[in-house]
């Protein structure tokens, strides 16, 4: 069965590389990002290659943005029934010196806006009596990471939310799992190496499989968690960080 598939932040990094995996297994893929521009290009580049996809400008700190463009998804590609939350900032800066605007910001990208996606979503999920949610958190949920306080906080949100939805859901055939990925090369990551957060060759020599992880390390694990087989998955924390984190 042909299934229609949101994924958040799917115009860059991971976001971008589990839509288009998820777009050649054979979903419709709507791509919600803050960069619509974006977001219709790696559409095209989707549909370029065989696959059905759209590209919508949605920020997800914005509950009327997602509704309308999951109301988009419903009208253009059928009742949504697998959500990917990718979409995510890294906010960093000493503690001592996040302001409050900052912190709420990172909570309303990371956090919030995962928790807005589910609830727009899961209502379809639940009449579809099928669902299938991927959380994207952050291996340092695991570790913790200096100068990540917010970031880290939220993401760590996202792994108790996760649970919870896990839990609530499951009666309806809809499993809810997370993946903390760990050092993927993506914008993101360069961005951060740029200010300083992190040293690329230090990261490296702390990572057993000896390399930077790949955007498509997290897709394929995302496509195989929302697929029929992963019925049985739910609640879980499945981690994509090369031996990092155990
Ligand atoms: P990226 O920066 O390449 O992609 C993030 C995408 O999210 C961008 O297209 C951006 O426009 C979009 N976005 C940002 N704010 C948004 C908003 N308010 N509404 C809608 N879209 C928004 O980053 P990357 O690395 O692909 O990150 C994807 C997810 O993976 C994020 O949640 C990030 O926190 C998480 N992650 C990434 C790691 C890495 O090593 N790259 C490690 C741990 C977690």
């Amino acid at each position: 069965m042909t299934r229609a598939a949101i994924v958040t932040g799917g115009a860059s990094g991971i976001g971008a590389a589990i839509a288009r995996h998820l777009a050649a297994d054979g979903a419709l893929v709507a791509i919600f990002d803050l960069d619509g521009t974006a977001a219709e290009a790696a559409a095209t580049a989707i549909e370029e290659a065989g696959g059905k996809a759209i590209g919508l400008p949605v920020d997800v700190t914005a509950r009327a943005a997602i509704d309308a463009g999951v109301e988009q998804v419903r009208s253009r590609l059928g009742r949504p029934s697998i959500l990917v939350n990718s979409a995510g900032a890294t906010i960093a800066g000493p503690f001592l010196d996040i302001a409050a605007e900052t912190w709420d910001r990172a909570l309303a990208v990371n956090l919030t806006g995962t928790f807005d996606c589910c609830q727009a979503v899961l209502p379809d999920m639940i009449e579809e009596r099928w669902g299938r949610i991927v959380n994207i958190s952050s291996s340092s949920v695991h570790s913790g990471s200096r100068g990540l306080a917010a970031y880290v906080a939220a993401k760590s949100g996202v792994v108790g939310l996760t649970k919870v939805l896990a839990l609530e859901f499951a009666p309806y055939g809809i499993t809810v799992n997370t993946i903390p990925p760990g050092f993927i090369d993506t914008p993101m990551l360069r961005k951060t190496l740029e200010q300083g957060v992190f040293d690329l060759d230090q990261q490296i020599a702390n990572t057993p499989v000896g390399r930077i992880g790949r955007p498509e390390d997290v897709a394929a694990t995302c496509a195989f968690l929302v697929n029929e087989e992963a019925g049985y998955i739910t609640g879980q924390i499945i981690g994509v960080n090369g031996g990092r984190n155990t």
